[in-house]
């Protein structure tokens, strides 16, 4: 057995031969985690002292080279080897809010573009989720299956809990929301998961990169950046195939509202009819080109892993540190 403390905080715990996540969330000790698959990153810690180790078969996709010479681990994949100290980025302060499941009915369904199905849930009146922005939840299915989806509502904006759930082919609730699923049926979710918050009291201008739906966390975390009245510029590049893919006109509408917001589409495949004079692309090559120097700046990212680690990697090589990058990856089979 190895001892484990975290560091702020202190609070310790053993770990042996499993991963350290499943060591702390046995021992009760809420570590940050999201995927459990070394996909998205929430998990990532810095060891200050001690050594860890992947077993054959670890995933460390959500790692860059250049974080793990920096020390950093992935939580869900590694295993202590000696005592460690661990420095955890904390979720904005404060505990975690509990995790509930809870049932939830479907108020309102409505298609927001071609492929992408708005979903809003209301909790009984009695009820209350309370989470952070950007956080997300699990659809419990009846077959026994989950599926992770962001909130896309910030915490003062709760009487319903918004989705954004994308089609696609054998998507397992994905296919149902689209096809099946009416309102008033009644779900069972759990949550609040995952660690994807703003650091608004760092004070440092902040970028967010989506990918397609991953623009319902970012979307949370805007809300609530305006409803706290955060000062600090505050830029959005929203990365889609083709403009029926922008499937909110809510950017166009912050940037008119509020003065330290921008934002800029950038579309990878735009269609004909679109006739695109903007910025072609992909999303992670227009942050390289916006930002010769991220040094300052605080990187919010969400969207397939392919896409956060390309922004992460842009990130790093353009000055931005690794602690600062904070990303919320899905894989379409999981959100
Ligand atoms: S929880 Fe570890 S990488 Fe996602």
């Amino acid at each position: 057995m190895h001892r484990i403390t975290l560091d702020p905080g202190g609070s310790a715990f053993d770990a042996g031969e499993e991963t350290i996540l499943n060591a702390a969330l046995r021992q009760g000790v809420a570590l940050p985690y999201g995927c459990r698959d070394g996909q998205c990153g929430a998990c990532k810690a810095q060891v200050l002292a001690g050594e860890i180790e992947y077993p054959e078969g670890a995933k460390t996709t959500a790692l860059s080279d250049t974080e793990a010479r920096r020390g950093y681990c992935l939580c869900c994949q590694a295993r202590a080897r000696s005592d460690l100290i661990l420095r955890i980025p904390e979720a904005g302060g404060g505990a975690a809010p509990e995790v509930r499941t809870l049932p939830a009915r479907v108020a309102r369904l409505e298609r927001l573009s071609h492929d992408v199905m708005g979903i809003w849930l209301q909790l009984p009146s009695s009820e209350r989720l309370v989470f952070r922005a950007g956080q997300y939840i699990e659809i419990l299915m009846r077959d026994g299956r989950q599926r992770a989806y962001s909130l896309a509502n910030a915490p003062h904006d709760d009487e319903f809990l918004q989705l954004h759930v994308r089609h696609y082919p054998g998507g397992v609730f994905a296919e149902y929301a689209f096809h099946a699923l009416k309102a008033r049926e009644l779900l069972r979710i759990r949550g609040p998961y995952g660690s994807f918050c703003m650091r608004e009291d760092s004070g440092r201008p902040a970028v967010f990169v989506a990918g397609g739906t991953g623009f319902a966390p970012i979307k949370a975390v805007l809300e609530h950046a305006f409803a706290k009245g955060v000062p600090q510029p505050l830029r959005l590049y929203w990365g889609v195939r083709a403009t029926r893919d922008l499937y909110s006109p809510l950017p166009r509408q912050w940037a008119a509202e509020h003065a330290n917001f921008s934002w800029e589409p950038v579309l990878s495949e735009p269609l004909a009819e679109d006739h695109w004079g903007g910025c072609r692309g992909l999303v992670h090559e227009t942050l390289a080109a916006r930002h010769p120097d991220l040094s300052t700046y605080d990187i919010y990212t969400c969207g397939p892993p392919v896409m956060t680690k390309s922004v992460a990697d842009v990130a790093i090589r353009h000055g931005a540190p690794a602690e600062r990058i904070y990303s919320d990856a899905f894989e379409f089979a999981a959100k």
